[in-house]
C-alpha cells in the first residue's frame, strides 16, 4: 500500500540536498509496502514556493530526476528550518500517472499539498461540493479533495491556524486514510492526521528528550455534520475551534527533527523514539514543537501518547549479503523461531508461559469457542495450527478469512474468544472483523508481528511472534512464526490435563530441535532451484497434501501464484477424486507432500491415482523414506518431527520453490505486481 514519509528539521540546518536524500531514502525503506509511482516536494529556494516532483515507476525514476531537475548551489545552502514530503502511491482512484501521483495540490501556487494513504469514500460529494465553489480538479485521485478542502477553509477562515484547518477538513471526511499535510503559507510546519491507515511520529534530538509522553490536547465535544450528496446548500459547517487554539507547550525542543512515516522501517536508521498516532490523532509541527490534538474525547481515551523505543535494528531492515528480502527471510527461520519462542518455553521445566494473554487463560478456557481469523498467510497458518487446538484445548476451533467473516454478518457471542492474526496488524480485513467481534463483546487476542500495530493495540490481549520486520511482500518468517505462537498457545491451554501430558512432551521436543531440522531443510535449496528449472516454464503447479501439510499446499500455492504469475492450487488429497484427478496427465506439474503420520496411507493412495494417470509428482517425504520416494523420480526429504510440527519444515522447500521460480521468470521477487505488503484498504 501506499507509504508516508515527512521530514521537518528545526534549528537542525540541512541543505536541500540533503533533505532529499533523507525524503528518497524514506521512500527506499517504504518501497517493500508495494507501490506503483512516487513524489516528494520540498521548499523552492525563492522562500515561499514549493517545488514537487513526481514519477511512475521505481523510487529510482524520481531520483534520477530529482539528480536532473532539482541541482545547483542553491541546493547546497543549509536551511534551518524546513518540511518535506514524500510519498509512494499504489493506485486506488485513477491509473498510476504523474497527475494522480502524490502529493496532491490544491492549486498552482501549492498553497497546501498532501500525500495520502487509503480511501476517501465521500471524495465525490466533497468534490462536488468544492466544484460549486469554482475549484478545478486535475487528477483522478480521491486525494485531491483533501488539499482543495482545506483550501476553501484557510479562504473562509483567514485566522486559523494550519492544524485547526487540517482538524475541520478531517471532519468532513469518511473512509479510511492517513495524511500529512505541507502549506506554502506555513512554511517549516507540518500537520499529519489518521483514521484506520497507520502513521507514526519520529523524534530526533541531540539531547536524551525530557519526557516519554505527549500530553493530548482535547477541542469541544461537538459533531461535524458531513456534506451532504450534492445538494447545493451542503457545505462543511464549521466546527467551534478546537480549546487549544495556541498551546504548544507539549514537546518543545530547542534542535529537534520529526519524522512522519507509514512504519517503523523508514525512521529507524534516524531515531528509535517513536509515537504511534491513534485514529483521529492530529499532529502538528510549528516552531519545533510537536503538538498532538483530538476534536473530542472519549471516556476511556489516555490523556497522553506515549513515546516508544522501537526495539528495532536498521541491519533487521537491509537485504544484507542476499539479493532478496524474501531469501533472506526464509534463511533467518532458524532464528526466528527461535526468538519466537525465546522467554516463554521452558524446555527445562516443560512449561510455556505467553506473558500477553496469562491473565486470560482461565477466561479463555471457559469459552464457547475459538476463532482464527485472518487473511492470506496469516489464515493459512491458523489452518496449519486448528487440528491441534482442537486437539490440545478441546474447543470448537473456527478459521475464517477475515474478508468472508465480514460478509456473512457472522454469529460472534460474548463468550467467544476471536484470535486475529496478522504479520502487519494492520490489514484492514482483519481489522474490520476485529472491531465487529470487540464490537459484540467476544474476547480480542492479537496474534502480531508489527509492535505498536492496530490490531496490536486494539486487542485485549496478544502474542507478539516476534519473527523481526519481514520486507519482503510474500511472508515467510512471520508464518512459521505465527505457527509456533499459535502451536505455543495450544501446549499453554493443555498444562493441566493429565491424559495430554505425553503429547505435550513429544510437540515441546520437536520445538527444541526445530531450528537445527529447518538448517537441514535450507540445505536443500540447491536441489529445490534445480527442480524450479524444471517447472519454471509451466503454466500451473497442483500442490497436494491432506492432515497436518493441507495448509502448506495452500501456503505453497499462495507464494507461487504471487511471486511466479503461475497458476497454482493447494489440493486436500483427499478430494482429489472429487474432481482436481481430472487435470492429472503427463504434463500437469504435481507435487505431493506425503509424510509417515497418521493419514501416510490416505496420502499414498492419492500418490498412486495419480502416477497410475501417468503423473509425474515431485514428491516431499521424510529422510530415508525409500518405499515413498521409490514413486517418483523427483524427491525433497525432509526430517522427521511429530506430527503437528511438520508443516514448519514442509512449507520451507515451498518458499524456496516460489522464490526461484520467481527468479528464473525475472519476476520481481520483492515487491510483486498489483502486491502490497499491508493490505490497508477493504
Ligand atoms: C503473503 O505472502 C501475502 N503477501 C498475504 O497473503 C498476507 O499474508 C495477507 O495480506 C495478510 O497480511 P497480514 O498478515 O499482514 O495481515
Amino acid at each position: 500500500m501506499c507509504g508516508i514519509f515527512a521530514y521537518i528539521n528545526y534549528l537542525t540546518p540541512k541543505t536541500r540536498h540533503e533533505v532529499l536524500d533523507l525524503l528518497v531514502n524514506g521512500l527506499k525503506r517504504l518501497e517493500y509496502r508495494g507501490y506503483d509511482s512516487t513524489g516528494v516536494a520540498i521548499d523552492a529556494t525563492n522562500t515561499k514556493d514549493i517545488v514537487m516532483l513526481k514519477s511512475v515507476g521505481k523510487v529510482k525514476v524520481l531520483e534520477d530526476s530529482i539528480a536532473e531537475n532539482l541541482s545547483g548551489k542553491e541546493f547546497d545552502e543549509p536551511v534551518l528550518i524546513h518540511c518535506g514530503i514524500a510519498h509512494t502511491r499504489w493506485a486506488t482512484h485513477g491509473v498510476p500517472c504523474e497527475k494522480n501521483s502524490h502529493p496532491q495540490r490544491s492549486d498552482n501556487d501549492n498553497s497546501f499539498i498532501v500525500v495520502h494513504n487509503g480511501i476517501i469514500t465521500n471524495y465525490k460529494d466533497v468534490k462536488t461540493f468544492l466544484e460549486k465553489r469554482g475549484f478545478v480538479f486535475e487528477s483522478d485521485t480521491d486525494t485531491e479533495v483533501i488539499a482543495k478542502l482545506v483550501h476553501h477553509l484557510w479562504k473562509m477562515h483567514p485566522g486559523y491556524s494550519f492544524r485547526e484547518l487540517v482538524e475541520q477538513a478531517i471532519q468532513q471526511l469518511e473512509g479510511a486514510f492517513a495524511v500529512a499535510i505541507k502549506s506554502r503559507h506555513f512554511p517549516g510546519e507540518c500537520v499529519a492526521s489518521r483514521r484506520g491507515s497507520p502513521l507514526l511520529v519520529g523524534i530526533k534530538t541531540k539531547t536524551r528528550l525530557a519526557t516519554d509522553h505527549i500530553p493530548i490536547l482535547y477541542g469541544k465535544d461537538d459533531k461535524s455534520p458531513p456534506i451532504e450528496k450534492d445538494t447545493d446548500s451542503a457545505k462543511p459547517q464549521v466546527l467551534p475551534r478546537s480549546e487549544s487554539t495556541s498551546e504548544f507547550m507539549p514537546l518543545e525542543e530547542k534542535e529537534v527533527e520529526y519524522f512522519f512515516a507509514s512504519d517503523a522501517s523508514a525512521v529507524i536508521e534516524h531515531t528509535n523514539r517513536v509515537i504511534y498516532l491513534e485514529d483521529d490523532d492530529v499532529a502538528a509541527v510549528r516552531d519545533g514543537a510537536l503538538s498532538i490534538h483530538r476534536l473530542k474525547k472519549c471516556t476511556d481515551d489516555p490523556h497522553a501518547r506515549e513515546i516508544t523505543t522501537l526495539k528495532m535494528e536498521i541491519q533487521q531492515i537491509m537485504k544484507g549479503n542476499y539479493d532478496y528480502f524474501m531469501l533472506k527471510e526464509i534463511f533467518e527461520q532458524p532464528e526466528s523461531v527461535v526468538n519466537t519462542m525465546r522467554g516463554r518455553v521452558r524446555f527445562e521445566s516443560n512449561s510455556i508461559v505467553l506473558g500477553g494473554i496469562k491473565d486470560y487463560i482461565p477466561e479463555i478456557k471457559r469459552c464457547r469457542r475459538l476463532m482464527l481469523i485472518g487473511c492470506g498467510t496469516s489464515y493459512h497458518s491458523a489452518v496449519a495450527t486448528r487440528q491441534l487446538l482442537e486437539e490440545l484445548t478441546e474447543l470448537p476451533v473456527m478459521v475464517e478469512l477475515a474478508s468472508d467473516f465480514l460478509d456473512r454478518n457472522t454469529p460472534i457471542f460474548r463468550d467467544d474468544v476471536c484470535f486475529f492474526i496478522s504479520q502487519s496488524g494492520e490489514t484492514a480485513d482483519t481489522l474490520m472483523a476485529l472491531r465487529y467481534c470487540k464490537q459484540r463483546g467476544a474476547l480480542i487476542v492479537g496474534i502480531t508481528n508489527t509492535v505498536g500495530s492496530s490490531i496490536c493495540r486494539e486487542s485485549h490481549c496478544g502474542v507478539h511472534i516476534n519473527a523481526g520486520p519481514e520486507i519482503g511482500v510474500a511472508s515467510t518468517k512471520a508464518y512459521t512464526s505465527q505457527f509456533i505462537s499459535l502451536v505455543m498457545f495450544a501446549l499453554v491451554m493443555s498444562e493441566d490435563r493429565l491424559s495430554l501430558q505425553q503429547r505435550r512432551l513429544e510437540i515441546l521436543q520437536g520445538l527444541s530441535t526445530l531450528a537445527d531440522q529447518i538448517r537441514e531443510v535450507l540445505k536443500l535449496d540447491l536441489k529445490v532451484q534445480e527442480l524450479a528449472k524444471d517447472l519454471y516454464q509451466h503454466k500451473s503447479l497442483l500442490i497436494m497434501g491432506r492432515g497436518y501439510n493441507f495448509a502448506t499446499c495452500l501456503e505453497g500455492a499462495l507464494k507461487v501464484k504471487e511471486l511466479t504469475y503461475m497458476h497454482s492450487e493447494g489440493i486436500m488429497a483427499g478430494e482429489l477424486k472429487h474432481g482436481p484427478l481430472a487435470l492429472v496427465d503427463d504434463s500437469m506439474p504435481v507435487l505431493m507432500i506425503v509424510l509417515r503420520d497418521p493419514v501416510y496411507i490416505k496420502c499414498m493412495n492419492a500418490l498412486q491415482q495419480v502416477t497410475s494417470r501417468k503423473g509425474c509428482p515431485i514428491i516431499i517425504c521424510e529422510e530415508g523414506d525409500e518405499e515413498t520416494k521409490s514413486f517418483s523420480s523427483r524427491s525433497l526429504e525432509i526430517p522427521r518431527t511429530v506430527d503437528c510440527l511438520q508443516g514448519i519444515l514442509t512449507v520451507i522447500p515451498m518458499q524456496l520453490l516460489s522464490y526461484h521460480i520467481a527468479v528464473l521468470r525475472g519476476c520481481d521477487v520483492d515487491c510483486p505486481r498489483n502486491l502490497a505488503k499491508s493490505v490497508t484498504v477493504e
